[in-house]
C-alpha cells in the first residue's frame, strides 16, 4: 500500500512504498539523491551504488517524472537534517524503483512562486502551474473555506440546492453568455449571471433557507478581481430582516476567519454598518477600506454598507437599478399603494433600497437585499426601469405569476468566493485562486476556448456566422 510523504516520519525502520513526482535529482559522487514530491510534501530518497542496476535506473530520472519507490525509512545522519521540510529528519534508502511516467522538461520553473513567468504560458500549461506549492495551497485553502461555509449553513438548517445553468436572462448588470438551442432553433438559453430568480422561486416553493456554491457567468470586461465565470456563496431566507441576514453573514465570516486564518485579526466586531451616504461623504467610495494599517497583511476590516440608492441615472438619462430590480425600496412607505404611487411619478435617486454590501479591506465581497415580494410593486419597478408592461410579462411574467401563489417576504445575499479567497491569501489577482481561470480577454488558453464550430454543428443549430470585414 502507498505511504504518503507526510506519514513517513513515524515509520523509521519500516519499509514503505512512496509514489509521486521527482522534484529534483542530485548526484553526490556515486550516490544519487532525489526529492520525491507528492501533494503533502517532499521526502529525500537515496540510491546506493551497492545495487548497480537500481542506480542505473535512478540515473535516468529527471524532474517531474512520476515514480513508485520502495525503501526503508531511516533517520538522517547527524548534521544532515533539513529543517526546511517536514520530513527533514528522515530519508528513504531505496530498494526498488518503478518509472510510471516520463516527463518532458516543463516549459517553466514550477519550484518558485511563479510571478516572474508570463501569464500566457502559465495559463496554457495550467496543469503544470498548479503543481507549484503556492497554487496547491490556494486550492486547498479554497476547499477548506467552502467546506466551512457548507457546514455552517447546514448546521443552521439551510438546504443546498442546485439551480440550472441553461436558463433565461436575469439582470445583474452585465451581458449574458448565451447558448443556442438545437431543439428550438433560433432560440437561446442564457447562462445565469446569478441564480437570483431561482432562489426567490425556492422561497415561493417553501424551502425557507437555501444556499448554493453557485457558478455565475457574466460577459463583462475582466479586471484583477473579476472573472467571466466565478463562484458565489448564494443564499436566501424567508421571513427575515436585513439585520438578521447581516448577523448571519457576520457569524459565518468571523467564524471562518477565526478557524482557518488564526493569524488574521478582525478589526471590529460587530462589523460596522455604514450608510452609503456616509461612505461616499467620508471615504469617497461605497466600499471603504477601514483598515488602521494598510501595510499589515493580517488586518481584516469588514463592514456592511447599507441604505444604497435604489436607482441610478445612466449616461443616456434612463435609470438602472443600483443592485438589481428585485430589491425592495426602503423609504417610500410600507403600504404597496404608496410605493406604487411614488414609482408612477418616476424613479429618482433619493429612493433608498434594502440593499447591503459586505466590504472587506476596500473590496466588495458580497451584495444582497431584502426583496420586493409584492407583484404589483415589482411590476412597477420594472416599468420604472423602462420596460413596457408587455416586456415585463415576457421577461419576468413567471416570477410575477409565482408571487400570486403565496410568497413569503424574503431576502438574501451572495458573497463572491473567489474574491474573498484572493484577499485572505493576499494574492494580487483573482486568477491565482481559481483552478482554470480565463485571460483578460476571456480565453481559456489551455483548452483553446472559445473556438469555432464546424459547419455541421452550425447547421444543426440553425446558425450562420457573419464575419466582420477586416
Ligand atoms: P452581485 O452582483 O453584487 O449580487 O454579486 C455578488 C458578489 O459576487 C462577486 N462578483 C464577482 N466575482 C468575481 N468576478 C465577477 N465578475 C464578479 N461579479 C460579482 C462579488 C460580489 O459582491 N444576485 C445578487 C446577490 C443577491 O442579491 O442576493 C448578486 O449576484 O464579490
Amino acid at each position: 500500500m502507498r505511504t504518503l510523504s507526510k506519514d513517513i516520519i513515524n515509520k523509521v525502520g519500516e519499509k514503505v512504498l512512496l509514489k509521486g513526482w521527482v522534484d529534483v535529482r542530485r548526484d553526490h559522487g556515486k550516490l544519487i539523491f532525489i526529492d520525491l514530491r507528492d501533494r503533502w510534501g517532499k521526502v529525500q530518497v537515496i540510491f546506493n551504488p551497492k545495487d548497480a542496476e537500481l542506480l542505473k535506473l535512478a540515473d535516468r530520472l529527471r524532474s517531474e517524472w512520476v515514480v513508485a519507490i520502495e525503501g526503508e525509512v531511516k533517520e538522517r545522519p547527524k548534521g544532515m537534517e533539513n529543517s526546511e521540510i517536514a520530513t527533514g529528519n528522515v530519508e528513504i534508502a531505496a530498494t526498488n524503483l518503478e518509472i510510471l511516467s516520463e516527463a518532458k522538461t516543463p516549459p517553466f520553473d514550477i519550484s518558485g512562486v511563479g510571478f516572474d513567468i508570463g501569464e500566457d504560458n502559465r495559463l496554457k500549461y495550467r496543469y503544470l502551474d498548479l503543481r507549484r506549492n503556492r497554487l496547491q495551497k490556494n486550492m486547498s485553502l479554497r476547499a477548506d473555506i467552502i467546506s466551512f461555509m457548507r457546514e455552517y449553513l447546514r448546521d443552521l438548517d439551510f438546504t443546498e440546492v442546485e439551480t440550472p445553468i441553461l436558463t433565461k436572462s436575469t439582470p445583474e448588470g452585465a451581458r449574458d453568455y448565451v447558448v443556442p438551442s438545437r431543439l428550438q432553433p433560433g432560440n437561446f438559453y442564457a447562462l445565469p449571471q446569478s441564480p437570483q430568480q431561482y432562489k426567490q422561486l425556492l422561497m415561493v416553493a417553501g424551502l425557507e433557507r437555501y444556499f448554493q456554491i453557485a457558478r455565475c457567468f457574466r460577459d463583462e470586461d475582466t479586471r484583477g478581481d473579476r472573472q467571466p465565470e466565478f463562484t458565489q456563496l448564494d443564499l436566501e431566507m424567508s421571513f427575515v430582516s436585513r439585520e438578521e441576514i447581516m448577523e448571519l453573514v457576520e457569524g459565518l465570516f468571523a467564524g471562518l476567519t477565526e478557524k482557518l486564518f488564526p493569524n488574521k485579526k478582525i478589526l471590529k466586531k460587530p462589523f460596522p454598518r455604514i450608510t452609503y451616504k456616509e461612505a461616499m461623504e467620508k471615504y469617497g467610495t461605497d466600499r471603504p477600506d477601514l483598515r488602521e494599517n494598510k501595510e499589515d497583511p493580517n488586518e481584516l476590516a469588514f463592514c456592511f454598507v447599507i441604505d444604497f440608492p435604489m436607482f441610478e441615472k445612466k449616461d443616456d438619462g434612463t435609470f438602472g437599478a443600483v443592485h438589481h430590480p428585485f430589491t425592495k425600496i426602503r423609504n417610500c412607505g410600507e403600504d404597496a399603494k404608496e410605493v406604487v404611487a411614488s414609482l408612477e411619478e418616476g424613479p429618482n435617486e433619493d429612493m433608498l433600497s434594502e440593499q447591503y454590501d459586505l466590504v472587506l479591506n476596500g473590496n466588495e465581497i458580497g451584495g444582497g437585499s431584502i426583496r420586493e415580494h409584492r407583484a404589483e410593486v415589482l411590476e412597477k419597478v420594472f416599468m420604472a426601469l423602462g420596460h413596457t408592461k408587455k416586456e415585463v410579462q415576457e421577461k419576468f411574467g413567471h416570477l410575477l405569476e409565482a408571487f400570486d401563489y403565496g410568497v413569503p417576504p424574503h431576502g438574501g445575499i451572495a458573497p463572491g468566493i473567489d474574491r474573498f479567497v484572493m484577499i485572505l491569501t493576499g494574492e494580487p489577482n483573482i486568477r491565482e485562486v481559481i483552478a482554470f481561470p480565463k485571460t483578460g480577454d476571456g480565453r481559456d488558453l489551455m483548452m483553446s476556448a472559445p473556438s469555432e464550430l464546424d459547419k455541421k454543428q452550425l447547421d444543426e443549430l440553425g446558425l450562420s456566422i457573419k464575419r466582420k470585414k477586416k
